[in-house]
């Protein structure tokens, strides 16, 4: 007789996030709005924010259990005041997702010192003052969490034909802010990660690059693999850094991005 197998656990679930508070940012629309239904249908309670408001709680009243918070991460203080209203309504935040961000493709000549301010304010400022009041609350709190950054190719290199050098100073500092905090939260429980997302269509995308004809050929020739990313193609590396199925991994970039960063 053969001995008795144990029964296999399903190797999926490590990817759940059952019983899980997730906050993100920018779920008004583009890649926001879909991640908050990924984690959504991975079973965490959501916590969304956005300026455009009324579109957020549109989207919570579609969700399991989602709330919307107002936030205007422009706003000196927004992401620390953002991160104690989460605490304040569920108690905790276990993942941390920071997707809002702003781009402005100026000449360099033509950006002033406001325009750049504004960029750094959204895309690096917030996120900081976010990932420093979650990492207080995880470590206080004696938990584990997971940071999971939206940082861009521009994390990773220059681009140079679309001019835009505050996203590219707010997105290389998002990452190494990503390494440096990494570094110093690895043994308090607190994992923090960075996606580095090549070309999706939304709203931020899709005149210059996905509905002008010449934007697209150039982005299409540029990437290896011919093309934009499909809508659900940063599903799996959301699902990957916000759960316990990356438990060692931390510091990391993760480009999707077509083979963008390998050329
Ligand atoms: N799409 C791409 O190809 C691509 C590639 C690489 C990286 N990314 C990054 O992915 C993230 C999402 O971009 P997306 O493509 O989905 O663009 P999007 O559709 O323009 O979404 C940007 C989100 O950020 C929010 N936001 C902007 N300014 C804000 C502020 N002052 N306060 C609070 N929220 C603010 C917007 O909400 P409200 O306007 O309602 O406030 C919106 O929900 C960004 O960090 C972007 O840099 C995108």
């Amino acid at each position: 007789m053969l001995p008795m197998m144990a029964a296999q656990p399903d190797p999926t679930s490590i990817f759940r996030l059952d019983g899980k508070v997730v906050l993100i940012t920018g779920t008004s629309s583009g890649l926001g709005a879909r991640f908050a239904r990924v984690l959504d249908a991975a079973g965490a309670t959501v916590v969304m924010a956005a300026r455009r408001i009324e579109r957020v709680e549109a989207l919570a009243g579609e969700l399991r259990d989602a709330y919307a918070i107002h936030s205007d991460l422009s706003q000196p203080n927004a992401g620390t005041e953002l991160a104690h209203a989460t605490i304040e309504r569920c108690g905790r935040i276990d993942v941390l997702v920071n997707n809002a961000g702003v781009s402005n493709t100026l000449k360099t000549n033509e950006v002033t010192n406001d325009d750049f301010a504004r960029t750094i304010a959204v895309n690096l400022q917030a996120p900081f003052e976010l990932m420093r009041e979650t990492a207080r609350d995880i470590v206080d709190n004696r938990r584990t969490g997971a940071i999971v950054n939206i940082g861009s190719i521009w994390s990773m290199v220059g681009v140079g034909m679309i001019t835009d050098a505050p996203y590219a100073a707010s997105k290389g500092g998002l990452l190494n802010l990503t390494r440096e905090l990494a570094a110093q939260w690895a043994r308090k429980g607190v994992r923090v990660n960075c996606i580095c997302p090549g070309w999706f269509e939304s709203e931020l995308t899709r005149d210059a690059m996905f509905d002008d004809p010449n934007g697209k050929a150039w982005m299409e020739s540029r990437t290896p693999m011919g093309r934009g990313g499909a809508a659900d193609e940063l599903d799996g590396a959301l699902l990957f850094l916000a759960s316990e199925a990356s438990s060692f991994v931390t510091g990391i970039a993760l480009p999707v991005d077509g083979g963008w960063t390998c050329v």
